[in-house]
């Protein structure tokens, strides 16, 4: 076993909702060791956070400029190799560029950025950098959306007519029916969140699984945001009309009104031959739909799936992985990368995915604001 990754976390301290997932996930393969952080931009409660999970105390940061700095006085055998970035989006794209100016590996939330312009700046420090950057698109380190890749290279579906991918939440009820509540979360503050709730927050991830299942690309779109409310500037809820290339034509639909859903993430896919049902929620199982055919269910850990794919189970058919093995998939292709070891290029979300995600978010919002109009995503 070559020797641990050290890992630096930003942000995802204890009152995160995203932080324990990149915690277990970077152990679950036995790759990484956290060696340093800053979890909170309180120091205090970074320093109690630290302790209550036994990271070292020496290595954790009052802020992130004051992490930079001091692991850089660090030999390069002891310093932090690749950094998580796991805080609200508006730090994402200043901590991500800082990094890869200083020679880390980043590893990064999404929403990349805020903005389209500050994705293609980051875009442009990571080819400067040479380090390896991976977007944490959770969901396509799944076994069974692996898998629909590779069917679909290998042309099972045959030719891709419609692509039908859904984001469902109902979480924002509680907080976006009550005006005072409205200026509490980050989500619904543009400062914070960039300029899109709902579409930056989940309908990002429905484009991406769009794009990394078919290998296609969206080539425009037509949306339709509901703010539900004069004074609140973000959207909660919007559906997107998408044509691809190769005159393959879908929607995106995402919610975080959807009342009473959880994590509703699903995607259908049809082709000439064949189609793809798959959910978030009941991610074990893809369903393979036929006009001739009895359907059929294929399941991770089988022989009959593809080599991506079983790459991405640890046990035999039959012991359910779920949301950690998917992150500690992604976790692992970028160890691979890191070190320098080939990996399949369906194994982490990349920053061409950080910049089709910001290109996207920005179309849905250009074409609501202009009463529907199509918008081209750029080539
Ligand atoms: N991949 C996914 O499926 C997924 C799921 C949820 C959230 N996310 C993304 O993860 C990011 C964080 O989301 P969350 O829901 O965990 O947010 P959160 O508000 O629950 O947690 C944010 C964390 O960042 C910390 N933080 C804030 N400012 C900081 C600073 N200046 N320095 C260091 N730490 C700081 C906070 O203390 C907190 O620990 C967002 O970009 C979100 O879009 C991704």
């Amino acid at each position: 076993m070559p020797k641990k990754i050290r890992l630096g976390i930003l942000g995802g301290g204890g009152d995160s909702l995203i932080g324990v997932l990149h915690r277990v996930a970077s152990h679950i393969n036995d790759n990484y060791q956290i060696v340093g952080a800053c979890f909170n931009p309180d120091f205090a409660v970074s320093q109690a956070f630290a302790k209550e999970i036994d990271i070292p105390l020496n290595r954790i940061y009052s802020d992130f400029d004051t992490l930079v700095e001091e692991e850089l006085k660090l030999p390069e055998d002891k310093r932090i190799q690749v950094c998580s970035v796991l805080t609200p989006n508006f730090l994402h794209f200043p901590m991500a560029k800082k990094l890869l100016d200083n020679g880390f590996h980043v590893i990064c939330e999404k929403p990349m950025t805020t903005s389209l312009e500050e994705a293609k700046i980051l875009q442009a420090a990571h080819k400067a950098s040479g380090k390896v950057f991976a977007l944490t698109h959770t969901y396509t380190g799944y076994p069974m959306v692996r898998q629909m890749r590779e069917m679909i290279k290998d042309g099972v579906l045959g030719k891709i007519h419609k692509v039908d991918a859904k984001y469902y939440q109902g979480w924002i009820n509680e907080i976006i029916h009550d005006k005072d509540k409205r200026s509490t979360v980050w989500r619904l503050d543009p400062k914070k969140a960039g300029i899109s709730s709902c579409m930056g927050d989940i309908g990002v991830h429905a484009f991406n699984m769009v794009e990394y299942t078919t290998g296609l690309r969206v080539a425009s779109l037509l949306c339709d945001f509901n703010y539900l409310y004069e004074d609140n500037q973000m959207d909660v809820d919007g559906t997107v009309l998408i044509r691809m290339d190769d005159h393959v034509k879908g929607v995106i639909r995402s919610s975080q009104v959807a009342t009473g859903e959880e994590n509703g993430l699903a995607i259908s896919i049809y082709g000439e031959k064949a189609s793809f049902h798959w959910e978030q929620e009941n991610p074990n199982f893809l369903y393979v739909k036929s006009d001739t055919q009895p359907m059929q269910v294929f399941k991770p850990g089988h022989a009959y799936n593809s080599k991506l794919s079983l790459d991405g189970t640890k046990l035999p058919a039959g012991h359910p992985e779920g949301i950690f093995d998917s992150m500690a998939n992604i976790y692992l292709g970028v160890a691979r990368a890191i070190r320098g070891e080939a990996y399949n290029d369906g194994e982490f979300p990349t920053m061409e995915d950080g910049v089709r995600g910001m290109n996207f978010i920005e179309a849905t919002v250009e074409s609501s604001k202009n009463n529907n109009v199509w918008v081209k995503l750029l080539s």
